[in-house]
């Protein structure tokens, strides 16, 4: 069983404007409102993959059925505490001629101590019983940026698995709780190292700085695909030839496939091939879809992986 975090939820607002007038009347063509929430994405795509898979983390009483009905249908165990309040929006105004998006995201909702402490006391539970727990996305407001690495101390005390995803100091800080596996994209590695990293070497060594608190690194590159290493040997892959129709949720069914393909017993070159061919699965899918297994697996067969001769 895999445990998904989600603290943050929002739901996505993709609202279509035919030509974007800053500080002007806009009329919007079209509105949809999409679930988000990366522990959330996580969550339904290993369930796609058939894991049993739970959710932990905050909704909230007004608006959260957009996100249980997404979590049911795709079969995700809903273990979230429900708070007074409303789930957040996080609106993109697509441009429809200039092709731009601008996106307007609300804050992170304030979470009382209190519930904090209930949400912990149940993550302990499920840890005992989870191989792999999913640390995805930010914090709510108010909590420090070492909440996860209290979390995943937490967590790691149960023999489980840490998994994270996340960025500047929230990642720094769960660091060092040795987490399993972490996977940053190229900016939020960058923003770790402190400077731009502009070669495919300084990449490469930055991420095997990086497995000196992780065990696994997965750094996603975007259309240039991802890199994998545990500190002894590394490999890269190609991003998919595919027709790219939405990156949203992207790096979500990265981590997803590469968790699956570990928790099988597969070792990292697997882990890479599935997380790309997964991420690959998701760019495909128009709007904010998700990686679908079925699909990835397919995929899995066009991934190009090299290994890294001259890791370190
Ligand atoms: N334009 C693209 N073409 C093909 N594959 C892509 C493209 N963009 C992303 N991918 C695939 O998706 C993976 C994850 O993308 P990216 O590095 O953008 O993750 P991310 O920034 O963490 O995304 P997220 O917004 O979900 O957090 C990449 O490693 C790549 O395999
Ligand atoms: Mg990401």
């Amino acid at each position: 069983m895999v445990t998904c975090i989600c603290l943050s939820p929002c739901i996505d607002k993709t609202v279509s404007i035919p030509k974007f007038t800053y500080g002007g009347m806009n009329r919007a063509k079209s509105i949809r409102t999409d679930p988000s929430g990366k522990g959330f994405n996580v969550a339904r795509v290993l369930s796609r993959f058939g894991v049993k898979t739970v959710v932990q983390g905050f909704l909230f009483h007004e608006n959260s059925e957009l996100i249980t009905k997404a979590l049911e249908e795709d079969g995700v165990i809903n273990d979230c505490c429900l708070l007074p309040g409303a789930v957040r929006t996080n609106t993109k105004i697509l441009d429809e001629e200039n092709h731009i998006i601008t996106e307007i995201n609300e804050p992170n909702p304030a979470v009382d101590a209190e519930s904090m402490r209930k949400f912990e006391d149940k993550l302990r539970e499920a840890a005992k019983r989870s191989e792999y727990v999913c640390f995805s996305g930010s914090l709510p407001a108010g909590f420090p940026p070492d909440t996860n690495e209290r979390l995943m101390n937490a967590v790691s005390d149960t023999g489980s698995r840490c998994v994270l995803d996340a960025e500047g100091d929230a990642l720094k800080a769960g660091l060092r709780a040795n987490p399993y596996l972490v996977k940053p994209n190229k900016y939020e590695l960058e923003l770790f190292e402190g400077r731009p990293l502009n070669s495919s070497e300084e990449i490469r060594l930055a991420a095997c700085r990086l497995a000196s608190g992780a065990s696994v690194v997965l750094v996603s590159l975007g259309k240039d695909g991802a890199l994998i290493t545990d500190g002894k040997r590394g490999f890269i892959a190609e991003a998919v030839d595919v027709d790219v129709k939405s990156t949203v949720g992207a790096g979500d069914s990265m981590v997803a496939g590469a968790v699956y393909a570990l928790m099988e017993g597969m070792g990292i070159k697997t882990a890479l091939k599935y997380g790309v061919a997964a991420a690959a699965s998701c760019v495909s899918c128009e709007g904010t879809g998700l990686a679908n297994a079925e699909t990835a697996k397919k995929l899995i067969k066009q991934v190009k992986v090299t290994e890294i001769s001259n890791l370190l």
